[in-house]
């Protein structure tokens, strides 16, 4: 089927293109976002395959529609950037990659709040600069420590399980609880409860309404004091100014952020020779005790083959039965 891939880069291209031709989808690829200025580009195609970056809004959707678009298929979990309402009302169906490695954003969350924790960044920086002192690269010892889980779902629970092996306490805080939870020793506690005792606190939850700004100024204020927020799920889930303002003042004792809410149009692009003017996100970059990465919690070599995978199931069974197992709705 003929299927327009916005998105594409030299990460994700080589998978697509070879699958896409094992599986007879002529795919073409670009590597812009889909936007308002973009859309013109996929005319021609029945389907597009979008990834998180794009822009599914209610006004692009319906420009999608009117040029003849009746299928996305996403290359993500998340479906934030999608308008499923309207793609409803417009008879555009939606399909999203469920699962594909909760383990690779898992591990990834691990990574950096080890990193964050252990300095380790820092710790390079000092050794090419051969100053082999370490009185600023104290850490704290995980084990023992409290960690809540806000969102346990594949990659909350995957999270969970490797926090269980590091000898932590788990705390979760989700409105439908893991049956599987027991077997960590994790109860569920209210959202404030979790955030009064937990030592290290991780979001893997989506972003929906329920869920924009979940953290603000009042919850940051609830964290213990020198707690370390890890997000890996979406920029939107937390109020990035009230969790400057907490790391400014001391409160909190850093963050992981793998998204970030104004990351659309930045992550996954060469700045090299520009400016960026989000003042926002400036600020997040100049402070030590933060540790960003740009929305790459899933880049392994497994989570892409699933994406890839999925993907070409979604293209081809919409294009032999008009739907396919995962469609949203
Ligand atoms: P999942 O659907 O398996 O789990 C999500 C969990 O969040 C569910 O248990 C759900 O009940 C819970 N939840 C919903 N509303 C909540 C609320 N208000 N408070 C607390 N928990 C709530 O999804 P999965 O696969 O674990 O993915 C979670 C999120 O991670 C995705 O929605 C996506 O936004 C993000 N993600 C980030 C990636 C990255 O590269 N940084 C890659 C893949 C996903």
């Amino acid at each position: 089927m003929k299927t327009f891939v916005y998105s594409s880069h030299g990460f994700d291209q080589p998978f697509l293109h070879k699958a896409g031709k094992l599986n007879s989808h002529e795919l073409t690829f670009a590597e812009c976002r889909l936007t308002k200025e973009t859309i013109h580009l996929s005319a021609g195609n029945i389907a597009l395959a979008l990834f998180s970056s794009d822009d599914a809004s209610a006004e692009n959707l319906r420009a999608l529609h009117h040029q003849g678009v009746r299928y996305l298929t996403l290359r993500s979990v998340g479906y934030d950037h999608v308008d499923l309402k309207v793609a409803q009302e417009l008879g555009i169906k939606v399909a999203n990659v469920p699962e594909y490695s909760p383990y690779a954003i898992a591990e990834h969350g691990v990574a950096m709040l080890l990193a964050l924790n252990r300095k380790l960044y820092q710790s390079q920086l000092l050794l090419q600069l051969q100053d082999y002192r370490l009185d600023t690269l104290v850490g704290f010892d995980l084990h023992g420590k409290t960690i809540g889980v806000i969102g346990t779902g594949k990659i909350g629970f995957a999270f969970a399980r490797i926090m269980h092996g590091f000898g932590c306490q788990l705390l979760a805080f989700d409105p439908i609880p893991n049956p599987e939870a027991s077997s960590l020793k994790m109860p569920y506690v209210s959202l404030d409860d979790l955030l009064e005792k937990s030592d290290v606190v991780s979001l893997n939850c989506p972003l929906n309404e329920h869920t924009k700004y979940l953290l603000d100024k009042k919850e940051f204020a609830r964290m213990k004091k020198g707690a370390i927020l890890v997000n890996t799920a979406r920029g939107g889930v937390i109020r990035t100014t009230a969790l400057l303002d907490s790391i400014k003042n001391g409160h909190l004792g850093g963050a992981c952020l793998d998204v970030y809410e104004k990351e659309k149009g930045l992550f996954f692009f060469d700045y090299r020779d520009k400016i960026v003017e989000d003042e926002v996100f400036r600020q997040l970059l100049s402070f030590p005790n933060i540790l960003i990465t740009g929305h790459q919690a899933f880049l392994t070599n497994e989570a892409l083959q699933g994406i890839t995978d999925t993907t070409m199931e979604n293209l081809t069974a919409y294009e032999k039965h008009g739907f396919s197992s995962n469609d949203l709705w």
